[in-house]
Order: structure tokens, then sequence, then C-alpha cells
């Protein structure tokens, strides 16, 4: 067992000054469920879960947290946490069933509320466009490897900011993490739409890094002042031993899982000198794309969970080289097997921030799943998250003692929630769910957080992680 010990930290979230945002993320197939009422029309997710296998126990996110019924009292029990940022985002299908064409208005009227009801609770809501949830009657047409998603995604966002953008959100979001919709959703295929290859994943790597400067491009012309973002998954990459062969690997594992999106959007294009696998792309793109993947940012959403260290593996094709998991190497891990690294998410914030440190980072995603239990009763003890959110904002508090220009930190998750291919098995909440009864118990974590946030004592736990 994972014992915390009782210093204190030292800092207090008032130390990071009124401006710094502090909140919790969710996606909107993770929570919403009613996936298939409302008028809401079927997005990939709902049809790879219909299928056998693909997720754990065929478990799918009809249901989920059931937040579309249940999104008041979610709201009001974070802000009785004292939370004041809600990252969360639109599905496209509930808007849009069909992904273009007839809108549903429902859909529209459900984000409406939701959003004026977050701001007149003095909550900042902190939308992105796309988590994933693709209409599947776009995939039907070859969804992210059609180049026509420009002209779909376009017709979306433009919805969007024409209905949503005048309310008084501040802040937005485009994508969520593009390397991984598009690595485990069209080169491996263990994520809807199950699509795999290299013939998939190229164009669909391209298209996505081409929307993300479409939708900030968009959602900006509806509203000059709002400050809009995108968000990417990222790992510190160590070598597994400072081999030529190895080192090499590293390097290619960065450019794919670190740098892939960030580059072109900030407009390096795409890290192809390093991942020459990737080369076809400029096959199939036309001249002005190598402009028009800039976006301009006026935020980077980095998220980070755990560090990935790789080794040369010339049997594996393409990439010549694997991750070596944290329980092999023996070291301390989350349900998800990825390792607790808290200086990951250190690096990271030195490295986003040396393409342009006038461009602030927003911490989007941080956080870890454990074998939570409730015993049905009082809160549900969970101090390894505890630990694990000390000590990462521990490493943010160091970066900004650096001078690093980090402005947010949002804890993936609000609550237990539907984890992918994972189905419900991997518990990342703050608040646990028993989703047979959709009963919210707070867990000692979501307890700590609050008290974090509302600066209350008892003085703070010691933010290291302690192996008992
Ligand atoms: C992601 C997504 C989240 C995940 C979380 C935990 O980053 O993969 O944004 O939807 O649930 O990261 O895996």
């Amino acid at each position: 067992m994972n014992q915390l010990q009782t210093d204190s930290l030292p800092f207090s979230s008032r130390d990071f000054g009124a401006d710094f945002k502090w909140g919790v993320s969710v996606a909107a197939t993770q929570i919403e469920g009613a996936a298939l009422d409302y008028g809401k029309g079927p997005s990939i997710w709902d049809i790879f879960s219909a299928k056998k296998g693909k997720i754990f126990q065929n478990q799918h996110p009809r249901m989920a947290c059931d937040f579309y019924h249940r999104w008041k009292d979610d709201v009001l029990l974070m802000k009785a946490c004292g939370i004041k940022n809600f990252r969360f985002s639109i599905s496209w299908p509930r808007v849009l069933p069909l992904g273009t064409g007839p809108v549903n208005e429902k859909g529209l009227d459900f984000y409406k509320a939701l959003i004026d009801f977050l701001l007149e609770q003095k909550m900042e809501p902190w939308p992105t466009l796309y988590h994933w949830d693709l209409p599947y009657a776009l995939e039907l047409k070859g969804g992210w490897t059609n180049r026509d998603i420009l002209f779909w995604f376009e017709e979306y966002a433009h919805l969007i900011g024409r209905n949503l953008g005048n309310r008084g959100i501040q802040n937005w979001m485009v994508l969520n993490e593009p390397m991984v919709f598009t690595g485990a959703g069209y080169f491996l295929g263990y994520h809807a739409p199950g699509r795999k290859g290299f013939s998939n994943f190229i164009p669909a790597m391209l298209h996505a890094a081409l929307c993300t400067a479409i939708g900030e491009k968009v959602l900006r012309s509806h509203q000059s002042r709002i400050k809009v973002g995108s968000t990417f998954s990222c790992s510190l990459i160590h070598p597994a031993s400072e081999t030529e062969a190895n080192l090499k690997a590293a390097t290619r594992a960065d450019a794919l899982l670190n740098r892939l999106f960030i580059e072109p959007a900030l407009g390096h294009f795409f890290p192809l000198d390093d991942l020459k696998v990737l080369r076809p792309v400029e096959k199939i793109m036309r001249p002005e794309d190598e402009q028009n993947v800039k976006a301009n940012l006026d935020f980077i959403g980095v998220q980070n969970y755990t560090r990935e260290v790789v080794e040369a593996a010339w049997y594996v094709p393409y990439m010549k080289a694997r991750l070596i998991n944290a329980k092999k190497r023996g070291v301390p891990h989350t349900e998800m097997q990825w390792e607790i690294f808290p200086d990951s998410l250190y690096e990271m914030i030195r490295k986003f921030s040396a393409y342009n440190p006038k461009i602030p980072i927003v911490i989007t995603e941080n956080g870890a799943a454990f074998p939570d239990q409730w015993n049905g009763e009082s809160v549900v003890e969970d101090p390894q998250r505890v630990s694990f959110l000390q000590s990462h904002i521990t490493r943010i508090w160091k970066a900004r003692q650096e001078g690093y220009p980090v402005e947010g930190y949002f804890v993936w998750s609000w609550m237990d929630n539907f984890e992918w291919a994972e189905g419900y098995r991997p518990r990342f909440g703050l608040v646990f769910i028993d989703f047979s009864t959709q009963k919210r118990i707070i867990k000692q974590s979501g307890l700590w957080y609050s008290r974090f946030l509302m600066d209350l004592e008892p003085a703070i736990p010691n933010p290291e992680f302690h192996l008992a």
C-alpha cells in the first residue's frame, strides 16, 4: 500500500495567483450517456462499442455517467468543491446527427443550458470541439481519411461558434489529442473507428493537423476576444540505455508521440526528418497545406500522464522501436500500467514552452486510474491519487518558479467514466461512480483537491509518492 505522509506542501493554491485556472476535465462520450436519444446521431464510438470484443467486457458508452440528465447536480457538486473551471467537450453527432446538414436543436439546447448554468455559478466553461466522437455518417464517407473532413469540420465549427460563441465563454479548445485519435483509431485500430495502417493514418494525420487550424480560425471569426487552444498528448521519452540504436529509437518515438501535431500547429510542419516513414504525406498534401497547418494558438493544452522508456526493436514494422511497459520495468504504475513519473510533466512543460515561451501552457489533463472501491458508506479512500496529484502539482509549481508560463491545471477526471477501449474498469475520477445506481461518492482525492483549491486546513500532505 502506498502511504501518505502528512507534511505540508510548500505552497497553497493561492500562491499560484488569482489568474491561475484550476479545474477538472471530462469528455462527451465518456460521461454524457443518452447516446442515441434526443435526436443525437451515432458516433464512431457508439458503433465501435457495439461490436463484440472491442471494449473491455463489451461495455459501451450508452449510459456512461448519465451526465445528460444529471449535469445540474454534477455542476453543483463541482461548485461545492471549489472547482471554478470545467473542461468538457461538445458532441458533434449530438448537434449534427449526420455530421453535416440538419441541426439537432435539442443538442444545441443541452450545451446552451450547461454553459449558461456554469456561468451563472461563476464557473468557467472550457469546451473542446472534438474529443473523438466523429459522427458515424461521416465515417461511412471515410471519416478522417477523407479530405472533405476539412469542410465538414468547418461547418460544425461554424455552427458551434454561431450558437455557443456569444454566451461568454473565454477559452476554447479545438481538438483533443490528435495523436491518440489518429494513432489508436486509424493506425493501430484499437480505438474507434478501428482502422489500421499507414494508408489510413497518414491522411488522418494531415487532415487532423489542418482541422486544428481551421477550428481555431472559425471560432475566432465568431468572437474575436476569445482564447483558442488545442490539446496535445505527450510523455517524456527515455531510451532504455544509451546505445546508439536506443537513442535513435527514442528520437523516433519522441517525434511521433510528442512532436507530430504541435510542430505543424506552431508552423514547423511535421517532423519528417526524424520520422521518415511519414514522408508519403508529401504525396497527398496540397502546396498550401504546409502553411495552412499553422494555427494561431493562444495556449497549448498539455496532456501528460506518464513517461515512456523506449528501446530499438528491428522487428516492429516502421518504427523499429518499442515501449517497455512499467510493470516489466518494476516501477510504480497506475491501473493503466502507466509509470508514475511526475518529472515527465515538468519536462514536458519545458519542452513545449521551448517552441515559443510566449505561448502559455495549460495542463488540460493529468491524473491517474487506481482500483478504487467503495464500501457502501463513507468516502472512497484513494491515497495514491492524492499523492499523484500532489507530486504533479509540485512540478507545476517548480516550473512556474523557474518562469515557465503554465497558467492552468485540470485534473482528469472529475468523475469515473467510460475509458474508451478499457470500458469502465479504470477509474480516473475525483468522484467515484457506482455505475449500477449512478450514485456519486466523493473520493479522498476529491476532498483533498477541494480543500487545496479552497485553501482549507488541515495542512496538505507531502507531495512525493512513497512506497511503504
Ligand atoms: C485522453 C483523453 C481522455 C482519457 C484520459 C485517460 O487523453 O486519452 O483525453 O479521454 O480518458 O486521457 O486515458
